[in-house]
């Protein structure tokens, strides 16, 4: 018998579901996959609580994991029985032991990568790599702003825009997550729970701002971290932890000619050469130990929704990953 996390409806975490599933037999294109590990993403949490209608129900969450190939689909070239792999899907189906997938999303995980850390670096890895190199290619010498820096998105962002030569100014909820930020590399930590971290910026740069503020955050960073910008300075919007960003009126870019970016890395993986160039990218950068996975919060797999209160109660530092 196959069990997986089950949405039937939105809401709070009592929504997922352990069940029983039938994942049957690999289709055309198709692999049926083992998993060994899972990584929990802020995302999962906007699903579940229906906050992004992405998911049809029921249906299972989750948007990465690691695992074994067991069976290849016809016509299927590349893969075989036994291939540790890593996978991004948009359209879910995570957090499951098995599960059918698309061979066109599947990654072959390096040697000297664990699953876990592949389950728990796929996403975030990719987004870090979709963040610093294309979003805004982060030069030496720029200075950094990044918002929740002991945060799984936040450390990854620290250590490679570090290696890329930038000055970090990081902004962290509590003295135990300032000290993970500095190991990373941050330069500057602000508690931003207890400080003006726009007042702060302005200090620390001399009244200059950051070339690049990366914020996940959202609603209560949002126009601090646009104050926060040096003259062609860029916002890179990439998530909302604390909720939506309000509407706001385009003019305020033209302050300090600013740009403002929201991406999402669905968007910058649709080819699979894209896929493929940025996990080489990604993998490479672990291997050279660039970054690295710091899992924060191991879970068996039937325990999501207690994964799900500890990203959303701010409790966790790193990565968050199921283990079916
Ligand atoms: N655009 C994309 O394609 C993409 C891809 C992957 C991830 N993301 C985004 O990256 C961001 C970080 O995701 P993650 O999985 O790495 O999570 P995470 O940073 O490990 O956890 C969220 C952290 O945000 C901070 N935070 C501030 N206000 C919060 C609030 N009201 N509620 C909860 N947390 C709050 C907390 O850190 P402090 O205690 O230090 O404040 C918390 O630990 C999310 O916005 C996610 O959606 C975007």
């Amino acid at each position: 018998m196959t069990r997986a996390i089950v949405l039937h409806e939105t809401g709070g975490p009592e929504t997922l579901r352990w069940e029983a599933i039938e994942v049957g037999e690999p289709g055309a294109g198709e692999l049926r996959i083992r998993h060994t590990a899972i990584g929990v993403n802020f995302h999962d949490t906007y699903v579940r609580s229906g906050s992004y209608r992405t998911l049809t129900l029921p249906g299972i969450p989750g948007v990465e994991a690691a695992g074994v190939v067991e069976r290849v689909g016809p016509g299927v070239s590349g893969f075989a029985p036994g291939d540790r792999i890593s996978y991004i899907n948009e359209k879910y189906g995570g957090y499951a032991e098995a599960r059918l997938l698309p061979a066109r999303l599947a990654l072959r995980i390096p040697d000297g990568i664990t699953d876990e850390a592949a389950a728990a670096l796929t996403v975030k890895g990719l987004t870090a790599c979709m963040l610093l190199r294309q979003v805004h290619a982060v030069r030496p010498g720029e200075r950094v702003l990044v918002h929740a820096a002991a945060g799984a998105m936040g450390q990854l962002l620290v250590r490679w825009a570090k290696h890329l030569g930038a000055t970090i100014i990081a902004t962290v909820g509590s003295a135990a997550k300032a000290r993970i930020a500095r190991q990373c590399g941050a330069d500057q930590v602000i508690l931003y729970r207890e400080e003006n971290f726009v007042a702060r910026v302005a200090q620390l740069t001399g009244g200059e701002g950051v070339h690049v503020a990366y914020d996940g955050v959202g609603a209560d960073t949002f126009l601090g971290s646009l104050e926060c910008l040096r003259l062609r300075g860029t916002l890179v919007n990439f998530g909302q932890v604390s909720g939506p960003v309000a509407p706001f009126p385009v003019s305020r870019l033209a302050a300090r000619s600013n740009t403002l970016v929201r991406p999402l890395l669905f968007h910058y993986i649709r080819e699979r050469a894209e896929l493929e160039a940025m996990a080489g990218e990604t993998f490479a950068a672990i291997g050279q130990g660039v970054i690295r996975a710091t899992v924060g919060l191991r879970l068996p797999l039937d325990r999501a929704g207690e994964a799900h209160v500890a990203l959303e109660s701010r409790a966790t530092s790193g990565a968050v990953v199921l283990v079916p």
